[in-house]
């Protein structure tokens, strides 16, 4: 008996191979026909993809295939000339950024944002919102019991975090001058402090040593276990994605070439052809070695 998830509907098939459909997750994201152009340049033509509670959804393809584009789609920092964007049923196409990140979006860059001049642990705090504890400036002034039951609240959660992401040691230094594998962690910290509904990471293991991408997948599947939410990430270490994310879409000039699980993927004739160059690479990934296999034909992190 072996269970697979497809469109967030779990099923399992049965000894002679009938599917029965055990459960279905709730759909987080709905992309439907997004077009984006730039004056004659396309940037996205038609794509359509659905993510579910509880899913990582690897998005992957050659530079300039459109990823950082879909992401700032996704995120609110760029209006489609076309198509829809739906996040848990309603249409929030027309929302701000700020609007969408109050629905539970949030993103990590390419290049790694973070307050350098900050303390790792104040980087987490400024990232988790201060709702207060009731009673205004008085409160505030009076130092109501309820102010501080939140603070507690709020430094327990930062302390959980920084556990997570492995930066419990280093949470007094400043940003700036963390290793870039660590100001990751900061980075990713800061996405997952106030919990997400959705994750939008931008080449999360870029310029990571393998030890640090164990742990950031460790921190994921933690956040995925300990929330309801979902994530897609953009990545070119093709080990990470076959080994994380499920399903994965390829782009490929502003199109979605094809989407699959891992296995659909590594097999898909199409991919194989657009990367002839990269198949070598996918291969490898069905067996990991210590080596970062990269996706990309020029195997450059370092996009524009
Ligand atoms: N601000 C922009 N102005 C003009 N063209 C852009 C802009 N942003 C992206 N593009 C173009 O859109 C396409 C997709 O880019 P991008 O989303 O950055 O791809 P990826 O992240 O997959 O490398 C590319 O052809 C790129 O040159
Ligand atoms: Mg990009």
């Amino acid at each position: 008996m072996s269970d697979f998830s497809t469109n967030g509907a779990v099923a399992r098939t049965n000894g002679s191979g009938t599917a029965t459909l055990l459960e279905t997750k709730p759909c987080v994201l709905e992309l439907d026909h997004i077009g984006v152009r730039f004056g004659g340049v396309i940037g996205l033509d038609g794509v359509s993809l659905r993510v579910s509670e509880g899913e990582v959804c690897g998005l992957i393809g050659p530079n300039g295939a459109g990823k950082t584009t879909l992401f700032d789609v996704i995120s609110g920092m760029r209006t489609p000339q076309d198509g829809s964007v739906t996040m848990d049923g309603v249409d929030v196409t027309g929302l701000s950024a700020a609007k969408r990140a109050r629905r539970g979006i949030r993103r990590t860059f390419q290049r790694v944002q973070t307050f350098g001049w900050l303390s790792v642990e104040d980087n987490l705090l400024t990232a988790l919102e201060w709702r207060g504890g009731g009673g205004g400036l008085a409160g505030d002034l009076l130092a109501l019991p309820s102010r501080k039951r939140r603070e507690r609240q709020r430094r327990e959660r930062v302390d959980h975090v920084l556990g997570l992401c492995g930066l419990t040691g280093v949470r007094k230094s400043s940003a700036g001058s963390l290793p870039i594998g660590q100001a990751r962690m900061v980075e990713f910290g800061r996405a997952i402090v106030e919990t997400p509904r959705l994750l939008l990471l931008d080449e999360p293991t870029s310029g990571l040593e393998d030890v640090e991408v164990d742990r950031l997948a460790q921190s994921m599947r933690a956040l995925l276990g300990e929330h309801e939410c979902a994530v897609i990430l953009v990545e070119h270490d093709m080990h990470f994605v076959m080994g994380e994310c499920n399903p994965i879409v390829v782009l490929d000039q502003g199109r979605v070439l094809c989407s699959g699980s891992p296995e659909e993927i590594r097999t898909n004739e199409e991919v194989q052809t657009a990367y002839l160059g990269d198949v070598k690479g996918m291969h490898a990934a069905a067996a990991p070695t210590s080596e970062a296999t990269n996706f990309s034909p020029t195997n450059n992190k370092e996009e524009s």
